[in-house]
């Protein structure tokens, strides 16, 4: 594999609404994340991920964008980006942004002038479509619940096309007039400095343009938008003359001639395609390793509940992911994101949800292979919050799960109870920096609640406890960096070892010249496990005691929830 300038990387992402306000208006800002590249820099950060920043009416805060070209006032302003940039770049570390290219907001210039003239050149910048006897154009379901149509403003009879809520017309890609747009405001962006962008939604770009009804899978008598995506790609015979025309296309005018890293959210493709989308010459750098934290939705569709997930399912789900990577791509791993409830409430058994289990959980997921994303608030073990009453909740789409489970019959206390445990507004309470009032992240009123485990979980308190969480991360992170053992770490072939043992999860990194060993005990109960390799040294333990002693024979034995990392001899 030809080696990348971001290979070794350590990639943080960061929810400018909840990471830091400064000026007491109860919303994140650009001068907060400024003021907290220090804090970043210790961490060993490398590459910052910027969730959306631009002007937005923040129907889904920020994924509907009224101006690609600014920043949002309750966030700053262009001069505070370009100051961010160049600060950050000091520093090392790359910006990237959120590109946000599906649709745009109902706001935007570009759809007030489509409705006042839909059969103007603006029109054609959406998909603009008549009815069936005044009843939307097909029956698809869009993300977050609903038809994907919605009367055009002072229409009888057309309908616009949105995969998100209605405020997110759906914008389109084929028209060429729409495409030289978005690519001047891409390399917009890039001239002004930034490393590159995570890119929003990708893979709806690409429309069935039959537009024919689904199978109906749901009560409401629609068909989930996902399964029009695949049954377009079965069609058409995958994806490399559909959407793979856009994005190559977007690659070669916007990124490769910028050298720009860009992670793609993208789903409904085939493992298969890999290569296509993240190989040597595909569209994006890397995308973001979402099997295995959604394989619990497999099969599913939005309008569904679903569980936690059981440490074994996951290993299961990690390994196979890890396994058909190879070394054909780097993926992006994450535990947790904004659109996800946090990582320690999701993966980790009851019993485990404290210091010592987040700690292990961190350890096997930043030593995989590919490029770590870490989700702010990662690195001090924030946790899912309590959720009260659905007032509590901002996400436009935990209230539409809400009343869907309200019409299926759910009491008020069972939607709660199913929302609260997948809502995304669990990774959007604010960030945790100290003990003060509201976690010290506003002076104002935050604008989403702050979780009440603050006073235990928060930056200051576990910055001068050389045994918190955040001290772990940050030798986790300088350990995969360190100039020793960072090629093994970037490149070393994965291998799943203890494969049967239920409640371990361990693998080895391996080049020719290293074997690393990571094993950690899941379960509730103490595991010895025989090495295959003489111990050279025990780089990382997770338990917090002086230094972990080297084991005497070849017999470990891993307390419940004990993350060892080990160097063996080659052999
Ligand atoms: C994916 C984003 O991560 C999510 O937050 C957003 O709601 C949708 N795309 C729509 O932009």
């Amino acid at each position: 594999m030809k080696k990348k300038w971001w290979h070794e990387k350590i990639g943080y992402q960061i929810y400018p609404k909840s990471f830091l306000d400064t000026n007491g208006d109860g919303v994140g800002d650009l001068a907060g994340v400024i003021e907290k590249l220090p804090y970043l820099e210790q961490l060993g950060v490398d590459i910052l991920w910027l969730s959306p920043v631009y002007p937005s009416p923040m129907v889904d805060n920020g994924y509907d964008i009224s101006d690609y070209e600014n920043i949002d006032p309750r966030f700053g302003t262009l001069e505070d980006m370009d100051r961010l940039i160049a600060e950050a770049k000091k520093k090392n570390i790359s910006i990237i942004m959120d590109l946000v290219v599906n649709h745009c907001s109902d706001q935007h210039a570009w759809f007030q002038k489509a409705i006042a003239d839909p059969k103007g050149p603006y029109g054609d910048y959406f998909y603009l479509k008549e009815g069936k006897d005044g009843k939307e154009p097909n029956n698809w379901r869009s993300y977050f619940g609903g038809s994907v149509w919605e009367k055009l403003p002072g229409q009888e009879n057309l309908f616009y096309y949105h995969a998100y809520a209605k405020e997110q017309p759906d914008l389109n890609w084929e028209n060429p007039a729409l495409r030289e747009e978005i690519y001047k405001m891409v390399n917009w962006w890039l001239d002004r400095g930034i490393a590159g962008f995570r890119i929003d939604a990708i893979i709806n770009i690409k429309k069935d343009l039959t537009w024919e009804d689904l199978p109906v899978d749901g009560p409401d008598g629609r068909g989930f938008l996902t399964n029009s995506i695949t049954r377009m790609q079965k069609r058409d015979g995958g994806t490399k003359n559909g959407i793979g025309v856009f994005l190559r296309e977007l690659k070669e005018r916007c990124f490769a001639p910028h050298d720009a890293f860009t992670v793609g959210e993208v789903f409904e493709v085939d493992r298969e395609q890999l290569e296509e989308f993240i190989g040597e010459d595909g569209y994006f750098s890397t995308m973001f390793a979402f099997d295995p934290i959604q394989s619990y939705k497999k099969g599913t569709c939005q309008c569904e509940f679903d569980r936690n997930m059981n440490p074994d399912e996951w290993k299961q789900d990690v390994f196979v992911n890890q396994k058909l990577l190879g070394d054909i791509a780097f993926e992006a791993n994450i535990i947790e994101n904004h659109d996800e409830p946090t990582g320690v409430s999701r993966f980790l058994p009851d019993y485990a949800q404290n210091p010592t289990g987040t700690k292990m959980l961190g350890t096997i997921s930043v030593l995989l292979r590919g490029i770590p994303f870490i989700y702010q608030g990662q690195e001090i073990g924030m946790q899912n919050a309590v959720w009260n009453t659905v007032d509590e909740y901002n996400d436009i789409n935990t209230i539409d799960q809400y009343h869907t489970a309200r019409d299926a019959g759910l009491t008020d206390k069972e939607a709660l109870e199913a929302c609260s445990r997948l809502s995304r507004d669990n990774a959007r309470t604010p960030m945790q920096w100290n003990t003060q009032e509201n976690a010290g992240f506003t002076t104002g009123t935050p604008w989403l609640k702050v979780n009440d485990n603050y006073t235990e979980i928060n930056v200051e308190t576990q910055d001068t406890d050389p045994d918190s969480v955040l001290n772990y991360y940050r030798k986790l992170i300088a350990l995969r960096k360190s100039p020793a053992y960072k090629e093994v770490f970037a490149y070393g072939e994965f291998l799943p070892v203890y494969q049967n043992t239920s409640s371990v999860m361990a693998y080895y990194r391996k080049t020719e010249n290293q074997r690393i060993l990571i094993t950690a005990n899941f379960g509730k109960e103490a595991v010895s496990l025989t090495l295959e390799y003489p111990v050279k040294q025990i780089l990382l333990s997770n338990m917090a005691s002086a230094e972990p002693s080297l084991p005497s024979n070849d017999i470990i034995t891993l307390n419940s929830c004990e993350v060892l990392v080990f160097e063996l001899e080659t052999l």
